[in-house]
């Protein structure tokens, strides 16, 4: 019997461009649905899924410098995340994880983060952080077995009536951090 492959052999990873727009805009849609339908209001999700993928919002955050990358299983986008290195303060900010309901639980998050861990120590980040609603239990879980430890809470104020009651969770990268070729192939490939 083969030993079984790390999870990362699955999948394959390219960098969105501003073709992908449209395709992000539908994986947030399906995967927001489902995951935040007991978590937040369909009047909340509407507003944030507006604020947060209106195509000129990913289009300016891709002009700006925000990596944003599309993974694919047997060369089908099945999720994507996207992220922001502050090279001041040295650390990334992981803004967005999301898979497709039919991919999740198949090691596409682990394997995600894997790879912003490694774009982190590649960049020179000493620290990478997130948001997360207290209530997403399913993705504080994947954050923590990804070594994330929540580091406080607080309740943001995004407009409109509406708050994001959210943990904020965080984990260092010590200076000494190498890539490791084991968790994740070189961003880009
Ligand atoms: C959270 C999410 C990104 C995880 O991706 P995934 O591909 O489903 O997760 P993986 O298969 O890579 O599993 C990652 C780890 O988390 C654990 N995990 C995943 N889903 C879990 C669940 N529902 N309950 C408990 N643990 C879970 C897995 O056991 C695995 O740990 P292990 O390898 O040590 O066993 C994905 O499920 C998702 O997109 N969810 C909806 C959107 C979301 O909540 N995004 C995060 C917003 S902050």
């Amino acid at each position: 019997m083969s030993a079984k492959k790390p999870p990362h052999r699955n999948f394959s990873f390219r960098f969105a461009e501003h073709a992908d727009i449209p395709l992000i805009g539908e994986m947030a849609q399906k995967t927001w649905r489902k995951c935040y339908a007991e978590i937040i209001s369909p009047g909340q999700m509407t507003y944030m899924l507006e604020r947060m993928y209106g195509a000129p919002v990913i289009a300016e955050e891709i002009e700006d410098g925000v990596i944003w990358e599309l993974a694919l299983k047997d060369n089908m986008p099945v999720g994507f995340y996207s992220c922001t290195f502050d090279q001041g303060l040295q650390n990334l900010k992981l803004n967005k994880l999301y898979v497709l309901p039919e991919a999740q639980g198949q090691g596409c998050g682990k394997t995600m983060l894997a790879r912003v861990r490694n774009l982190g120590a590649g960049l020179g980040a000493r620290k990478i952080w997130l948001q997360v609603n207290k209530k997403n239990v399913a993705a504080i879980r994947t954050y923590e077995r990804a070594g994330y430890h929540i580091e406080r809470e607080d309740v943001f104020d995004i407009g409109s009536g509406f708050v994001m009651d959210d943990y904020i969770m965080a984990m260092a990268i010590p200076e000494w951090s190498a890539v490791s070729s084991k968790d994740a192939a070189p961003v880009g490939t």
